[in-house]
């Protein structure tokens, strides 16, 4: 968890560390602090809270050269004191970080036996203390730097400033790190990811785990950990800054569902013709697989469920397993079994170990991810963008849309080569409905009455969702969705489930939302009619001739489609629905309490 930013380049540092900072705000906002240098050695600012207070208290300490850093704790309370950037005893040694450094304990006692006194409870401390260790031994900058890097055991992205020296030395192993490169300015960042700097360059260069970058007033140079040079160039990236900025809405999780027109085209764009057509995986490319697990957490689980969904009703042996269980389970994997991480950020810890997994036992791995040249696109043998653009909003929306749309592409060409030719049934069907899936959720988001429906209910004790088929993991998003940014009680639960137990809680007070997508219906329509007679309020979402919305208390409407890709019209009712119950009680919707977009610990 946890963001980090470093900044070279002429005038002051400290407004580009700032503004980096507010866009890394995503990883964790526990506490934040920067450091920059000047002719008065380092100057360190840093305390608990958001960006925002960090800026509203601070004096503007001034240095061409500084670096950020954003906290989500791992090891320590949110204090000052364990806000980053950490120092020596001296304070000629600054450091951020994000991961963490698992034999902390190991070298915090051989460093406090040579004197060393430390003032936070963080893994990181022990990092600017090993550096000073290193030049008191007589190592050069980059010596110490290199040496105190070796020692680290664990997850880091870490960048150090030294005290007299313009340059700042980072290196990456297991966490994400990005160099940003404006030569023309004569500017040059570093970061956790690309929005920290986008606004002042769109050149960058993805650290590889193992890489060492040493970046001056000239450039960046590459090098391995043990100096050898390695060769990484710069890649432009095709977001623009004003999409990493919430434009004219109040929050970035309403802009990115307000986007799902314009990034579900994205998913599709040039992937749907007469078939499927994914270049990354041609015809054949998935020969020789008979069993399909993907492994996910969170919003992308819902995901994965939804893909999983395509294969088993097209008879391909496939299951959708929470990564943070697929050691506990154990399910068997050969070189017969294909594996697919789905991860929007790619860096989620619980993913990442699941992958690294399946990648021990043999399997065929792809990633299914929003971020190019994260740590599961890099191990899986073969990744597959969802292309949503940059998710600032911790709850996931857009993503889980694009996600759903590649996996069931992916479905589509795995269908086809394990099965020998024959490929996802009524796929004409298919096809038109992705094709049209744009307009109709330009529709949804245009007609939807959620914010009304929002307030009808905003004083019910629990709320809750059913779902069937692929409306399951809807219902089960729209739940978690509810939870994470409302904290209201809300649960998810496939429709035949309810009256197997859930039934007891359903009062007058629970409403339940219902979700049709043209599979089994009536069967569905059943169970909401079960805790109807229970006095539950019942909304449908469907299309308007429904026999449901005739029969339910109250409406969101869907327009008719395929009902494998119907389930994601009634998931954006469902996320407004979230959004605007949230607002009504003036929840903080895009930094939810206790939560990180980025989930980097197991
Ligand atoms: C969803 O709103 C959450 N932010 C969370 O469940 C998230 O989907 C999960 O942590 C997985 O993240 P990933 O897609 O980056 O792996």
């Amino acid at each position: 968890m946890c963001g980090i930013i470093g900044r070279i380049g002429s005038g002051n540092a400290l407004d580009h560390l700032l503004t980096g900072l507010e866009n890394l705000e995503y990883r964790g906002y526990d506490s934040a602090g920067v450091a920059v240098q000047n002719g008065a050695g380092i100057e360190v600012r840093k305390r608990s809270g958001r960006v925002s207070e960090l800026e509203e208290t601070i004096d503007a300490p001034e240095g061409r050269v500084g670096i950020g850093h954003t906290r989500w704790s791992t090891h320590g309370p949110p204090t000052d004191e364990n806000a980053h950037p950490h120092t020596d005893a001296t304070e000629d040694v600054a450091v951020v970080h994000n991961g963490i450094v698992e034999n902390h304990a190991d070298l915090r006692n051989r460093l406090a036996d040579r004197g060393h006194d430390f003032t936070s409870d963080t893994d990181t401390e022990v990092i600017p203390h090993l550096v000073q260790a290193n030049l008191d031994a007589g190592f050069d900058n980059e010596g110490a730097f290199r040496r105190a890097v070796e020692e680290l055991e664990g997850s880091y992205a870490v960048a150090v400033m030294i005290a007299g020296d313009h340059t700042i030395y980072a290196a990456r192993s297991g966490s994400p790190l990005v160099v940003g490169v404006d030569d023309d300015a004569g500017e040059y960042y570093l970061a956790s990811d690309v929005p920290a700097f986008l606004e002042y360059t769109d050149r960058v260069v993805y650290l590889e785990d193992g890489d060492v970058a040493i970046i001056g007033p000239d450039g960046a140079d590459f090098t391995d950990l043990a100096g050898e040079p390695v060769p990484r160039t710069p890649e432009t990236i095709d977001w623009d800054p004003e999409q990493a900025g919430k434009g004219e809405y109040d929050h970035f999780m309403l802009k990115e569902i307000y986007e799902q027109p314009t990034s579900l085209a994205q998913a599709v764009e040039g992937r749907i013709d007469d078939g499927i057509d994914l270049e990354e995986f041609p015809p054949g490319a998935f020969e020789g697989i008979d069993r399909v697990q993907f492994v996910a957490c969170g919003t992308s689980y819902h995901a994965a469920m939804y893909g999983a969904l395509s294969l088993t009703q097209a008879g391909v042996d496939a299951r959708a397993l929470l990564a943070n269980e697929y050691g506990a389970s154990s399910p068997p994997v050969d070189d017969r079994t294909l594996v697919v991480a789905v991860t929007q950020s790619g860096e989620t810890a619980d993913t990442l170990s699941a992958l690294r997994r399946a990648v021990r036992k043999g399997a065929r791995t792809v990633t299914v991810t929003n971020v190019v040249g994260s740590t599961a696109a890099r191990e899986a043998d073969d990744s597959l963008l969802i292309r949503a653009g940059p998710e600032i909003g911790v709850a996931a929306t857009k993503t889980f849309s694009s996600q759903a749309v590649a996996l069931t592409l992916l479905a589509g060409r795995i269908v086809e080569d394990a099965l020998a030719g024959d490929g996802l049934s009524d796929l004409d069907s298919l096809l038109a409905a992705a094709d049209r899936l744009p307009g109709d959720i330009e529709r949804v988001l245009t007609e939807s009455d959620a914010a009304e429906i929002a307030r009808r209910y905003r004083d019910s004790r629990s709320y809750f969702f059913l779902g069937r088929g692929q409306g399951y993991p809807v219902a089960l998003e729209g739940a978690l969705k509810f939870k994470e940014i409302t904290y209201e009680h809300a649960e998810g639960f496939a429709s035949g489930e309810l009256k197997h137990g859930p039934l007891a809680l359903v009062t007058e007070e629970t409403p339940v939302f219902t979700v049709f997508t043209g599979i089994e219906d009536d069967r569905t329509l059943a169970n909401a009619e079960e805790a109807a007679t229970r006095g539950a309020p019942v909304i449908a979402i469907c299309p308007a001739d429904h026999p449901a919305a005739d029969v339910a208390d109250a409406h969101l409407e869907i327009p008719e489609t395929d009902p494998r890709l119907a389930g994601l019209l009634a998931n954006v009712q469902l996320q407004l629905l979230s959004y605007h119950a949230a607002e009504l009680l003036d929840r903080p919707i895009d930094k939810p309490r206790n939560l990180a977009k980025s989930v980097t610990v197991e």
